[in-house]
C-alpha cells in the first residue's frame, strides 16, 4: 500500500477518490488545508502528494518533499501554472490529468455567456421579488455574432462546436493552429479587433501571462464580452476594471480571477472583502464570477480521480508515465 497526502481536500473530492483508492492500493490522508510552504510538513511520512490549481508548489515546498523522499506529485487537474517546473526538473517528479471532461468547461463558459446576454443571473432575482420588470434586461441575438475563441486545444474545440450550434461567426487565435482543420485563425489584434464575445481557452505561460491588457482592450470592439474560464492570470484585471468601468467592455464572465489562490472555494460570506478589485468587478450587473468552478462536473470528477490514481500507480509501479509534466 502506497500512502498518499491530499491537500485543499473538498467533499465531493473525496467521494470520488473513496470510491477507487482500494482499486489502486493507495491510502489517502486528506488534509483540508492548500498545500503550502507553511503546511508542506504535514506529507512527511507518505509516498506522494495530490494537489489541485490553487495550491502553491513552489521551490521551498519542493525541498521540503525531497527532504522527506516524497518523488511525486500528482495534479488533480489539467494546468501547472502553480508548479514551479523549472525547480521541479530531476527532483519530483510531475503527474496531471490532462482531459477530464472538455465539456465540463465549454458548457459552463456557454452558461456564462447566456447569462449575461440574457441577464438570467438579474432575472432570476427580480422574479423571486416578484419584480417582473424587465428594464435593462435587453440582450442581442447570438446568431450571427462574431466570437473570438484564444486557444483552439480540446476545451476551445468543444466550445467551438457548442457556438456551432447558435451559428455563430467563429474566428480564432493559437500559437499552434491546427493544420488542415476548418477553423478560421486570424492573428491575435484581429481577433480583438473583429470579436463581439472573445474567449479564452489557453493556457497561463510567461507568454500568455496578461494576454488581455489595456492594449489589447483599446483593439476591442466597444462593448465587447469577455469570457475566461481557462486561468486568471490571462487578464490584467484593473485593465478590465478599467475597461468595464469605461463602458468598453460590455461583460465579462469570469469563472477564474488573477488573485483567486487565497478566495476561491473558501467561504467569505461573513466577512469583508478585502480584494478591491473582485468586490468591484463582483458589484457590477454586467460581470458574472463564478469560483474555478468550470470542471466541476460528476463525469469530470470520476475521471479527475480514475487519471490521478492511474497515474500515480503507474510510477510506483514503474510503468510508463503517460501523463508527466515536462518543462
Ligand atoms: P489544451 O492544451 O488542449 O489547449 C490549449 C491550447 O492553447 C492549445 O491549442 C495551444 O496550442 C494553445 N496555446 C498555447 N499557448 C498559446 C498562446 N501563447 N497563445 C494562444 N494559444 C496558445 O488545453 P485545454 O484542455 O483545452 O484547456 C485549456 C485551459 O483551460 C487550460 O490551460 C486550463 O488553464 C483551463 N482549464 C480550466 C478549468 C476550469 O475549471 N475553469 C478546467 C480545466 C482547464
Amino acid at each position: 500500500m502506497y500512502r498518499v497526502s491530499f491537500f485543499n481536500t473538498k467533499p465531493y473530492d473525496k467521494v470520488f477518490f473513496n470510491k477507487l483508492k482500494d482499486k489502486y492500493d493507495i491510502v489517502i490522508d486528506y488534509h483540508r488545508s492548500k498545500l503550502t510552504e507553511h503546511n508542506v510538513k504535514l506529507a512527511e511520512g507518505s509516498d506522494a502528494v495530490v494537489a489541485f490549481v490553487n495550491d502553491t508548489i513552489n521551490d521551498k515546498v519542493i525541498d521540503a518533499l525531497v527532504k522527506f523522499n516524497i518523488k511525486v506529485i500528482a495534479m488533480r487537474c489539467a494546468g501547472f501554472n502553480n508548479v514551479d517546473l523549472e525547480y521541479a526538473k530531476g527532483k519530483v517528479v510531475v503527474l496531471r490529468v490532462p482531459a477530464y471532461s472538455p465539456y465540463s468547461v465549454a458548457e459552463h463558459n456557454m452558461g456564462l455567456l447566456l447569462s449575461l446576454n440574457r441577464k438570467l443571473n438579474r432575472a432570476y432575482n427580480r422574479t423571486r421579488e416578484f419584480n417582473f420588470s424587465l428594464n435593462g434586461l435587453t440582450g442581442f441575438d447570438l446568431h450571427g455574432k462574431t466570437i473570438g475563441i484564444i486557444g483552439t486545444g480540446k476545451i476551445g474545440r468543444t466550445f467551438i462546436d457548442i457556438c456551432k450550434g447558435f451559428k455563430m461567426n467563429i474566428i480564432a487565435y493559437d500559437l499552434y493552429p491546427i493544420p488542415d482543420s476548418d477553423i478560421k485563425y486570424v492573428d491575435f489584434n484581429q481577433l480583438c479587433e473583429e470579436s463581439d464575445i472573445i474567449s479564452l481557452h489557453c493556457p497561463l505561460t510567461p507568454d500568455t501571462y496578461h494576454l488581455i491588457d489595456e492594449n489589447a482592450i483599446n483593439r476591442m470592439k466597444d462593448g465587447v464580452f469577455i469570457l475566461n474560464t481557462s486561468r486568471g492570470g490571462l487578464i490584467d484585471s484593473e485593465a478590465l476594471l478599467k475597461g468595464l468601468i469605461n463602458q468598453k467592455i460590455g461583460a465579462a464572465g469570469l469563472d477564474v480571477y488573477e488573485d483567486e489562490t487565497d478566495i476561491f472555494y473558501e467561504d467569505y460570506s461573513n466577512e469583508i472583502m478585502k480584494d478591491e478589485i473582485l468586490a468591484r468587478l463582483i458589484s457590477m450587473p454586467n460581470v458574472f464570477v463564478t469560483s474555478h468552478q468550470a470542471f466541476l462536473t460528476e463525469e469530470a470528477l470520476v475521471k479527475i480521480a480514475e487519471v490521478t490514481l492511474e497515474n500515480l500507480y503507474d510510477f510506483f509501479h514503474g510503468n510508463e508515465r503517460k501523463n508527466e509534466v515536462q518543462s
